[in-house]
């Protein structure tokens, strides 16, 4: 059994991993159905719960929906209490407070369930103020819908309105979804990860891989398959100036009979309030990512990696 950590200062108690579930639906950029399926998935789901993961991220919108299903049909076939986190996405055909209301409900049902233990909105919300969107979350948990209360790719100043918002109804702000891994150090320096320290918020890191890019696996003459290599990370000369970052990691990697991608998500899991969320799609993928955990790289090792990915802080 893993030891758990409480996202932010709500009850919610979580591994110091989990698992993220884009992949499960999503044709478009992961390529769902062809190469993997449900049934890769669910088998995904059961080996981070057997390794101890007990915190599964989704979003209505992962796979239409689909995400979310997925994980729901897991969920009625463990005897483990999870904490399941899902996300509201302010999209622009949704201009009212009471489209929130109906997306809960929709998650609600999609994952058969009565309580959502983190629920976050996906995005800046253009089309509802911070303190109309916050007390429409703060209702749902009085309603007994909601736990805890997230964001996701909010900046310092959003969360710092959030947390106002919420600490008047007696509330906190659990967490902050944002991108962060060696090849995205952003957070470190535009405020997020210092306001998360300080607002005692957990820093819920996705894409902790890089979209794949720190399992060693990619290479200039080896770039992924569909539409991932039109994507930000994989453009241009990344995947050369890679190389050096995966040459470390398998280095450090060798010393502790670990992977590149288990270094990498180890070096994100010892920062202080930080959960990383690698997304699998098989068992062997969660297997393999759970075994990032349960060890620990020195102080050396990792100021190696903070010292090789210094280029991604920014
Ligand atoms: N809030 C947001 O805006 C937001 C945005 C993005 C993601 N997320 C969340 O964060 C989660 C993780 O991020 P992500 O999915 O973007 O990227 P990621 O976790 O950095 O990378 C996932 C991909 O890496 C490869 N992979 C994973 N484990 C592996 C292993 N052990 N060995 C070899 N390859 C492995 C797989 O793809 P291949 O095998 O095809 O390479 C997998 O689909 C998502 O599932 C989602 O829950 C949230």
């Amino acid at each position: 059994m893993l030891s758990t950590i409480h996202i932010g200062s709500s009850d919610v108690r979580v591994s110091p991993l989990g698992m993220g579930t884009w992949q499960w639906g999503d044709r478009s950029i992961w390529g769902f159905g062809n190469g993997y399926d449900e049934n890769d998935a669910k088998a995904a789901f059961t080996a981070s719960v057997d390794a101890g993961i007990n915190l599964v991220d989704t979003a209505e919108i992962y796979g239409r929906g689909l995400s979310e299903v997925i994980v729901g049909e897991c969920l009625r076939q463990t005897a483990q209490p999870l904490i399941v986190a899902t996300k509201f996405a302010p999209l622009p055909t949704r201009l009212g407070p009471r489209t929130v209301n109906r997306a809960l409900d929709g998650s609600l049902r999609r994952l058969g369930i009565k309580t959502i233990d983190l629920y976050q909105v996906h995005f800046p919300d253009p089309f509802i103020p911070t303190d109309m969107l916050m007390n429409i979350l703060a209702d749902a948990v009085e309603a007994g819908k909601v736990r805890s209360i997230g964001v996701s790719n909010y900046s310092a100043d959003q969360m710092r309105n959030a947390c106002e918002v919420l600490a008047r109804r007696g509330l906190s702000l659990a967490s902050n979804q944002v991108e962060y891994s060696l090849l995205h150090r952003t957070p470190e320096v535009n405020g997020v990860y210092a306001a998360c320290r300080e607002l005692n918020v957990t820093l819920i890191a996705y894409s902790p891989l890089g979209k794949g890019l720190l399992t060693g696996k990619y290479s200039p003459s080896n770039p992924p398959a569909g539409m991932r290599r039109w994507m930000p990370g994989y453009r241009g000369t990344t995947l050369e100036r890679i190389v050096i970052v995966n040459r470390e990691l398998t280095e450090i990697g060798s010393v502790h009979g670990k992977t590149p991608a288990q270094v990498a998500l180890n070096w994100l899991a010892r920062q202080p309030g930080v959960i990383p969320i690698p997304g699998a799609k098989n068992a062997e993928q969660a297997r393999a990512n759970a075994g990032a955990i349960g060890w620990n790289l020195s102080d050396d090792e990792a100021d190696r990696l903070s010292q090789v990915t210094l280029e991604w802080r920014r």
